[in-house]
């Protein structure tokens, strides 16, 4: 019979490369498990047949004696059931296991609900699903909703506003006039200040050339597609020397303490990345150690992308706090988190709401010990953190760079956003693998459809080799002394921030990290964070609002960080405004949102916050 190559070599090398990846790296995680030894190799002398005999009689011993209780049990049950015809006792032993097996399987759910979404959320649930409650909780929902679709539908309709299409135009409409009625639509974007953006994160280019080189790039590749390598080999290669790049910064490539066979490949953004670092591990542990109930461990303070891997791949989340001042993962807490289901415990550096360092070494060796995988999740700290020592010095260096990328030996795969802080254009991300190993867990073979042999590497089929190939663009440009240049940058910048909010009355930074994002919240009561925010707002600043606790963050980015001084003064006089506003016993700013942070945030039933924000998702697609 004809072997299938592409099968055949699949399987064979998968089992080789996981021999390599145990003795590589047998002190990173999970090893396989040791060869069945022969028979030849245990067989010991008299000793071990002696030892065999006695363990033979001790087991016949229990055996026997649970006989003995199995038969007592029986007459008593015999006894109790005469004059019971036999039918009815079948009958009644096939309810009785059914009725048992009923209960216990929703005993199981439950205990999966409150371990995945918490007491309280599944208590709510409860409670909604009465009649009576429901009744009132969706009409409350649909007035609030219905007020908010008016008032977007309005917006919609306003003068000025290009009409919706909603269905082809008739005939085509010429190149210069799809090209003038773009640049009109595109007039309502907020607008693209490289030199002095006023907005938390979102932009990063900070220079126009550059951009315009990666749109040139960009154009050139946009009809190439990575899936067709042998076609397009020029993106493939692209791909592989952004990987490379990506995972030398990051404790890859040769070189002592770096782990050579990091690897990797090019996703659409951040959360592309973590999903397929996650069913990844998910699959392997699967494979490995036979985990079917797969659990994660993160941080509150874990990017929301991790919720997604949940729901999409039917993982637990299992939440722990973080520490009250560094605001970084709870390494006491994560220990004791992990339990025989454990796939994968996730570190962010930093992470999104307050930019704190988790502390990748000691998770590691959690990691280690129990043989859990250690996602990484580098997105926004990628291209900035490996920089950090050389671009702030020894000082800094000695208080604030702890190693948190694959030279730590339990990191098993990191995420690293190209199109943040890469500077790349939107919809570029690296996802990256301890070992080409894991690394086969994310791609996908079909070998039985009437399509031919088919292997893709990615979630995507057909990716943009246009992406891939303006990421490259942006790295060999920049280079390295260019992206030291621009943490030097974003972290002075950053350090400076968080100085002068510390110095404003009411106002403290939260965190121990120095890192791009700068997380502040309110020492007093007169001046509530989500009110600032709406002063903010009005003054054509826009900040991030977190909650629980309640506090706002700003990300300092190559494009909005000669913006800091002038944030730092307006945030001094907006946070006086707002304890001024409170004193008067005003509630906030006219047409602020404030009032919805607050009760989005206080509110104890977060199964009904999540089902408005997905009728709100729904009227913003409608209203777009
Ligand atoms: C720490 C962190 N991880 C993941 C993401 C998700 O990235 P993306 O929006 O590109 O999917 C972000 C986005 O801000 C982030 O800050």
């Amino acid at each position: 019979m004809r072997r299938v190559p592409v099968l055949s070599s699949r399987w064979s090398s998968h089992t080789d490369a996981w021999a390599t990846f145990a003795r590589t790296r047998s002190d990173l995680l999970f090893p396989l498990p040791s060869p069945v030894k022969t028979t030849r190799a245990l067989v010991a002398p008299a000793a071990v047949s002696t030892a065999s005999a006695a363990a033979t009689e001790a087991l016949s011993l229990s055996l026997r004696e649970a006989l003995r209780l199995v038969e007592a049990l029986a007459a008593r049950l015999d006894a109790s059931l005469e004059g019971t015809s036999p039918s009815r006792v079948a009958l009644g032993s096939a309810l009785a296991a059914a009725f048992g097996f009923r209960v216990a399987s929703m005993l199981l759910d439950a205990r999966r609900a409150v371990r995945r979404r918490g007491l309280l959320f599944v208590l709510f649930a409860f409670v909604k699903r009465m009649p009576v409650v429901r009744g009132a909780v969706a009409r409350e929902k649909r007035k609030l909703i219905d007020e908010m679709d008016a008032d977007m539908t309005a917006k919609s309709l306003a003068a000025g506003v290009p009409a919706k299409l909603a269905s082809l135009p008739p005939s085509g409409h010429p190149v210069q006039w799809v090209l003038r009625e773009a640049e009109r639509r595109g007039e309502k974007d907020a607008t693209w200040r490289p030199s002095n953006s006023q907005m938390s994160g979102a932009v990063y280019v900070a220079d126009e050339k550059h951009f315009e080189m990666c749109s040139a790039v960009y154009a050139r590749f946009a009809h190439s597609n990575p899936l067709h390598a042998d076609a397009f080999p020029a993106t493939a290669r692209f791909e592989q020397e952004v990987v490379n790049m990506a995972a030398h910064m990051l404790g890859g490539g040769v070189g002592e303490g770096r782990n050579q066979h990091v690897c990797g490949l090019m996703t659409s953004g951040g959360t592309e990345s973590i999903l397929t670092a996650i069913r990844a591990t998910r699959d392997y542990m699967r494979e490995t150690r036979g985990i079917r109930k797969p659990e994660m461990i993160v941080a509150y303070s874990a990017h929301a992308a991790v919720y997604k891997a949940a729901e999409y791949f039917d993982i637990t989340l299992v939440r722990v706090g973080v520490d009250k001042r560094t605001m970084r993962m709870d390494v006491d807490a994560t220990r004791r988190a992990v339990t025989k289901n454990t796939i994968m415990i996730y570190a962010s550096a930093p992470g999104y709401p307050h930019g704190a360092m988790d502390d990748v070494e000691a998770l590691s060796k959690i990691a280690v010990e129990k043989k859990t995988g250690l996602h990484v999740d580098a997105c926004l700290g990628g291209f900035v953190m490996p920089f950090a020592s050389e671009a702030m010095g020894e000082a800094f260096a000695k208080t604030h760079a702890k190693p948190f990328d694959f030279r730590v030996p339990g990191v098993t795969s990191m995420s690293v956003d190209t199109h943040k802080y890469g500077l790349a254009q939107k919809g570029s991300s690296v996802v990256l693998y301890a070992s080409p190993a894991l690394r086969q867990y994310q791609y996908t073979a079909v070998m039985d459809w009437s399509g031919g042999l088919y292997i893709s590497p990615s979630q995507a089929g057909s990716r943009s080799g246009g992406l891939i190939a303006q990421t490259w663009a942006a790295m060999v440009h920049v280079g390295r002394e260019g992206y030291v240049e621009r943490a030097r940058d974003v972290l002075v910048g950053a350090a400076a921030l968080r100085d002068a909010i510390d110095a404003i009355d009411g106002l403290e930074t939260m965190g121990a990290d120095v890192t791009m994002v700068v997380a502040w919240r309110s020492t007093d009561k007169e001046v509530d964070v989500y009110v600032l925010n709406d002063v903010m707002t009005k003054n054509g600043w826009h900040l991030s609002v977190l909650h629980a606790p309640p506090a706002l963050h700003y990300c300092v980015t190559p494009a909005n960080v000669r913006s800091v001084a002038e944030l730092a003064k307006a945030l001094a006089a907006a946070t006086a405004e707002t304890r001024a506003l409170s004193l008067c016993g005003e509630k906030g700013v006219a047409g602020g949102k404030a009032p919805i942070y607050g009760l989005a945030g206080g509110l104890p039933d977060r199964g009904l916050i999540g089902d408005i924000l997905k009728d709100v998702q729904d009227l913003m697609l409608k209203n777009a």
